[in-house]
């Protein structure tokens, strides 16, 4: 993508995962509000995206896109401008087809160039694009469209295709947007998030600076898993370079979702600059080392225990990418600890029950 935004992948909220399509403005501006005031924003949560169901289901009689009158009454210009004063960017959600998914508003088959410009004018930051009622045509002649509509817009808006995966986008996404759904959409249970966790991990080598693989939305906070599972969400999203959406209701953040989505360690792992996506490198039963460089020719390294007891997990050099000779300081990151011991050839974690270790390598001799 040449709009020369996500150098590093998306950082954010999105109202999907928690509200479906019981948004309003007030949600809107009271999430932005508390982007601020609880910290996230300054961890590099920036982007407040509103999904479907913003829109009236007719266009005006120019063909624009109308906000919904009962529940944005103010307009989406005026909740842009008061996103942008606290410092933030505003997202918003259309479809490739003509209806959204929700068929509650109209899509943008037909009308990209026009739409593209009412976001631009908006002020708007991000696009998701979905890919409903689309009359069967195909998202590799619809996404371009848009794409280009986008780029000629005159302002640059990040573009996130949702296709769900099923032609593979991740194979021609990069040249359109700056992620690409892999998977359909999260449920906020182990089972599903793991399983996209999956369905993520054999395109690792399409992502990279200005092009995500995107496993859909966090769902950290929304009540379905336990803390040591969303440990295990929140981690794999982070090294496997996924945009970080948050998909709770952040005004009401507790303690345990706090203490997750702002683990600066590993957001830096999520955020650094060499942007490449990590690989499940071994898996022997329910226990897997995923693992990918970073910057200084350190390896972040994740241990996953998908099993139900406490088991020793290791990781070896040779998997994890580090010449076998090395001797390895390791930093502990959700402990928050450097270990005493140095490591070479391997490391050895035990990890307990759906949950993991997260551990930044770097070589010391
Ligand atoms: C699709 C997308 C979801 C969400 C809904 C909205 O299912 O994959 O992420 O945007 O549409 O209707």
């Amino acid at each position: 993508q040449a709009n020369g935004l996500g150098l590093t992948p998306p950082m954010g909220w999105n109202s999907w995962n928690h509200f479906a399509c019981a948004i309003n403005e007030t949600v809107i501006r009271e999430t932005a509000d508390a982007l601020v005031s609880t910290g996230l924003s300054k961890l590099g949560y920036e982007y407040v995206n509103i999904d479907d169901c913003w829109a009236e289901i007719a266009r005006d009689y120019n063909g624009n896109l109308v906000a919904k009158n009962t529940t944005f009454p103010s307009g989406i210009k005026a909740l842009a401008d008061y996103v942008h004063s606290k410092g933030l960017k505003l997202g918003i959600y259309s479809d490739s087809g003509y209806f959204t998914c929700s068929r509650t508003m109209p899509g943008s088959l037909g009308h990209e160039e026009q739409d593209a410009k009412t976001f631009a004018a908006w002020g708007i930051d991000y696009l998701k694009y979905d890919n409903c009622n689309n009359g069967g045509t195909k998202p590799t002649v619809r996404y371009p469209i848009m794409s280009h509509a986008l780029r000629n817009a005159g302002r640059p808006i990040f573009f996130s295709l949702c296709e769900w995966g099923d032609l593979h986008p991740a194979l021609w996404g990069a040249k359109l947007g700056n992620s690409w759904r892999t998977t359909n959409d999260i449920a906020d249970t182990w089972d599903s998030m793991m399983s996209r966790a999956d369905l993520n991990e054999p395109y690792a080598e399409y992502a990279g600076p200005g092009g995500w693989n995107d496993p859909d939305m966090l769902e950290v906070g929304n009540g379905g898993m336990t803390k040591s599972e969303y440990e295990v969400h929140f981690s794999i999203w982070a090294i496997s370079k996924a945009p970080l959406l948050l998909g709770s209701d952040i005004r009401k953040l507790d303690k345990e979702t706090e203490e997750i989505v702002s683990n600066k360690e590993v957001i830096a792992v999520n955020q650094d600059p060499l942007g490449i996506q990590a690989k499940k490198v071994r898996s022997e039963g329910d226990q897997e080392v995923w693992a990918g460089p970073l910057t200084g020719y350190r390896v972040a390294v994740l241990l996953v225990n998908r099993g139900m007891y406490r088991y020793t997990v290791i990781a070896h050099w040779d998997d994890i990418g580090l010449p076998p000779i090395t001797v390895a300081e390791a930093r502990d990151l959700w402990e928050h600890k450097t270990l005493k011991n140095k490591f070479v050839g391997n490391i050895t974690a035990t990890v307990g029950g759906r949950s993991c270790r997260m551990f930044i390598l770097k070589p010391v001799a």
